[in-house]
């Protein structure tokens, strides 16, 4: 599938282990499980969600910021949908719109980002490669006046630091994100976008576009537990991510994100076909990649996925 992940089988998903979608390693967490099931028992999706004033006062004190920065969609996806075409650093998010590209240098192990254009999109970490951009360089492009959307979707649990304390200094910032990724809750679906552009978006976007069960489970979260978590997330990401690299065969790049891109010398087709039970996200429809760089998530229990791996790369008969 485009974006990675595996397919439902007659309406049921498949048991597959799949190491191609990006989600939290420490999965969803009691205290928003609990806000699900409170929200099934009072049979909240009989209502539909009304102007989403308490949840994006929630997301404002999550992140500390003015409540009327802030817009709420159906994922980043749909925040990205609603956005005019800007220039995209290659290789990065198949979702954005283009309007010219330019590819990032290859250096060693790692694939190095900066900010061209007067109107652009980033990702930050960035999908697929891992890597990262430092504030100070993001400072320095909205100094020059230029416009800039940076989708943080992974950074609530990646070794970056965010761009959200600038927006109320910035006019010419928005920052997207999402909640799929840090709560492991894509079937939830709940996206933001946070800077002055927002209600603009939000005025081009439909109504009931997040459902009552999204907006009930973030509406209520207590924003104290929500920081602790992603402060907790970001370390065990990290250490797993080492612990992972440690014992990944082929070319591993280096990587802040809850994922690792990685070059082989088999392609990812052949190599997901062998793993049977497994999957790994073939890249070859990045710009500036091909069927050899696979992009692998940060997941907990990974032994016996890496050994099959290496003994798949090793050519050993299985
Ligand atoms: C960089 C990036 N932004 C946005 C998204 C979409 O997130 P959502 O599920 O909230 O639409 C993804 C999903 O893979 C992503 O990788």
């Amino acid at each position: 599938m485009k974006h990675g992940g595996v397919e439902w089988i007659k309406g049921k998903p498949s048991d597959i282990d799949d190491f191609s979608v990006n989600l939290n390693p420490l999965g969803v967490p009691d205290f928003v499980k609990e806000l699900i099931n409170d929200a099934i028992r009072n049979r909240i999706y009989e209502l539909y969600p009304d102007n989403y004033k308490s949840l994006k006062e929630n997301i404002a004190e999550i992140y500390n910021v003015d409540p009327d920065f802030i817009g709420v969609f159906n994922g980043a996806t749909e925040v990205i949908r609603l956005l005019d075409p800007a220039v995209v650093e290659e290789p990065n998010f198949l979702e954005y719109p283009r309007k010219w590209i330019y590819f990032a240098r290859e250096e060693d192990s790692r694939f190095l980002y900066s900010l061209q254009g007067d109107e652009t999109i980033i990702s930050n970490p960035n999908n697929p490669t891992g890597s990262k951009i430092n504030i100070s360089e993001i400072k320095e492009f909205l100094d020059n006046g230029k416009k800039l959307v940076v989708d943080e979707s992974f950074a609530d649990i990646s070794d970056v630091e965010s761009a959200i304390p600038l927006v109320k200094d910035y006019e010419n910032l928005l920052v997207v994100s999402t909640f799929t990724k840090s709560f492991s809750v894509p079937g939830l679906r709940l996206g933001f976008s946070i800077g002055r552009k927002s209600e603009y978006l939000e005025k081009k976007a439909i109504p009931w576009r997040v459902n009552s069960i999204a907006y009930y489970v973030f509406a209520n979260v207590d924003s104290k537990e929500v920081r602790l978590f992603f402060a907790k997330s970001k370390e065990y990401v990290r250490k797993l991510r080492e612990d992972m690299i440690f014992k990944l065969p082929g070319k591993v790049y280096a990587s802040s994100a809850p994922y690792v891109l990685v070059k082989f010398n088999m392609p990812i087709a052949e190599i997901n076909t062998k793993l049977k039970v497994f999957k790994i996200r073939d890249c070859s429809n990045y710009i500036g990649l091909n069927n050899y760089y696979g992009r692998i998530s940060v997941k907990r229990n990974f032994s016996s996925f890496v050994n099959l791996l290496n003994a798949i790369l090793a050519g050993k008969d299985l």
